[in-house]
């Protein structure tokens, strides 16, 4: 496994001002979330986004805008019915998840995390707003760092034993190689057997090889790799090696879901193609 002490993540932070723009563009955000560099990149990759659209049937918003909500969807039926009153969300970047949230349910204690550059963003945006309160808190975290005040041991025990949490990443677990990241689930699944019922929802890019556009999927990684200057391994083949994998980090129920297949569900057009992405519900 390549050693995480020599990993550097922070070259990953800028794409999540491209997100933060699709999440308003798409009406999921108020202005306070859009960056100049945001809405530039967003301009600038228009071309591609178009191309890939029209030529090839790859709606990329679609697809991020496909995860979003269903992440989403499993975290309202969390709270609803789960009783989920804490969250953390890992790599917040500029999502306005965590403001949607504490709006629609109030009692809900909700941890933004990221990097320390982004997290200091972040906190001083929601504060600017007058959004941030002592149930509505920015921490720095690295998911690479094992001990110390960003790792995951100082991110946890700032909550609730007692209570049940629930973990969010979103566009996170593709940009580093199958071995780090695995390495980031044990440890998490780790933190979440500390509490009274833990569980985590992310999305995951697999390796569809099968996927009728699966050449167009692999110029499209190198794409992003290239922008973001490293790259963006695909994990897992399938939904068996996926479910395979979450049980061998230490995860007890694994479900998987194409949020695809669930678009009109989600309030989304039902896309032309096969789904890409992946959301994973794993609890300990
Ligand atoms: C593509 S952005 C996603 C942001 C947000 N979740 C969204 O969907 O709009 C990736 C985020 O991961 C964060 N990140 C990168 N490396 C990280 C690490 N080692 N630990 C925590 N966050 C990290 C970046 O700072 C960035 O905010």
């Amino acid at each position: 496994m390549p050693e995480r002490s020599r990993i550097s993540s922070a070259h990953i932070s800028p794409s999540a001002h491209y997100t933060g723009y699709v999440w308003y563009h798409h009406r999921l955000a108020e202005p306070a979330f859009v960056t100049g560099f945001g809405r530039f990149v967003h301009k600038l990759l228009w071309p591609v986004t178009w191309g890939a659209r029209v030529g090839f049937g790859l709606d990329i918003e679609a697809f991020l805008l496909q995860r979003h909500l269903q992440i989403d969807a499993q975290l309202a039926a969390a709270v609803e019915q789960g009783g989920v009153q804490q969250v953390v969300e890992i790599a917040c970047g500029l999502s306005p998840r965590g403001r949607r949230f504490r709006t629609r349910y109030p009692q809900l204690r909700y941890l933004e995390a990221d990097l320390p550059a982004m997290a200091a963003r972040k906190r001083l945006l929601l504060r600017d707003q007058g959004w941030l309160c002592g149930d509505h808190q920015v921490r720095a975290v690295d998911i690479l760092a094992e001990r110390g005040r960003d790792s995951l041991p100082a991110l946890f025990a700032e909550l609730d034993p007692r209570q049940p949490v629930l973990v969010i990443t979103e566009g996170l677990v593709n940009y580093f190689p199958l071995a780090v990241i695995e390495d980031f689930w044990r440890r998490l699944a780790d933190e979440l057997r500390g509490f009274a019922g833990g569980s985590y929802l992310t999305e995951l890019y697999p390796d569809l090889r099968e996927h009728p556009r699966y050449r167009q999927l692999r110029w499209g990684v190198g794409l992003i790799g290239w922008l973001t200057r490293g790259s963006y391994p695909l994990h897992y083949r399938d939904h068996g090696e996926i479910v395979a994998g979450f049980q061998r980090c230490g995860f007890d129920r694994v479900e998987v879901l194409d949020p695809g297949a669930n678009a009109p569900g989600l309030g989304l057009p039902a896309p032309r193609m096969p789904g890409l992405v992946r959301v994973v519900q794993a609890q300990v």
